[in-house]
């Protein structure tokens, strides 16, 4: 594609192709990905791990499929400045999370209001797309079934904020890059 336009012509509108995606367009994204029952069935699971294939997604996002054996999860986490969407293709994932947003940074421990939890019950074909600070961890509770889910994040994670949480108090444990959660 070329970068500059003709300096004869008016520049070219701009199109959705050169737009950052939105959420509606990474959630659209997943759901078609985890549509597709042969790119589904291709994701090697592991019974000892979750397993991950790198997509790609619209308009520079990043996206994964991601295998979750029975039992397994996210842990709380957070994704930044990165907004996403994310869809069960296989089994069912639980995802627990905050409708707080929490301050950025300048803290370790924060104490939670009652009243902040969410959880959504995830089956095949379900999915959500979420703005920026989102918290959450997602889960899969089976004790059976593996689950496969397809995610887009948009811009590529540039970070995942990584808490504990005992009751109401949320502790920040680590801040990790992409390649660490890989
Ligand atoms: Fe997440």
């Amino acid at each position: 594609m070329s970068v500059s336009p003709s300096a004869s012509a008016p520049a070219p509108a701009p199109t959705t192709a050169s737009a950052p995606p939105t959420q509606a367009e990474l959630l659209d994204f997943v759901r078609r990905t985890a549509a597709d029952a042969e790119l589904i069935a291709s994701l090697p699971l592991d019974p000892e791990g979750r397993t991950w294939v790198r997509l790609e997604g619209p308009g520079g996002s990043e996206a994964w499929l991601i295998g979750w054996p029975p039992g397994t999860g996210t842990g709380w986490h957070d994704h930044a400045e990165s907004v996403g969407a994310f869809v069960t293709a296989a089994g069912e994932l639980k995802e627990y999370s905050l409708a707080a947003r929490l301050p950025a940074d300048g803290w370790k421990t924060l104490e939670l209001t009652d009243g902040v939890d969410r959880e959504r019950r995830l089956p095949a074909g379900k999915g959500r797309a979420f703005g920026r600070h989102h918290v959450h961890e997602v889960l899969n509770e089976s004790t059976d079934e593996h689950a496969v889910s397809v995610h887009a994040y948009y811009p590529p994670l540039p970070q995942i904020r990584r808490y504990s949480r005992v009751g109401q108090v949320l502790r920040l444990e680590q801040v990790e890059r992409p390649e660490d959660w890989q």
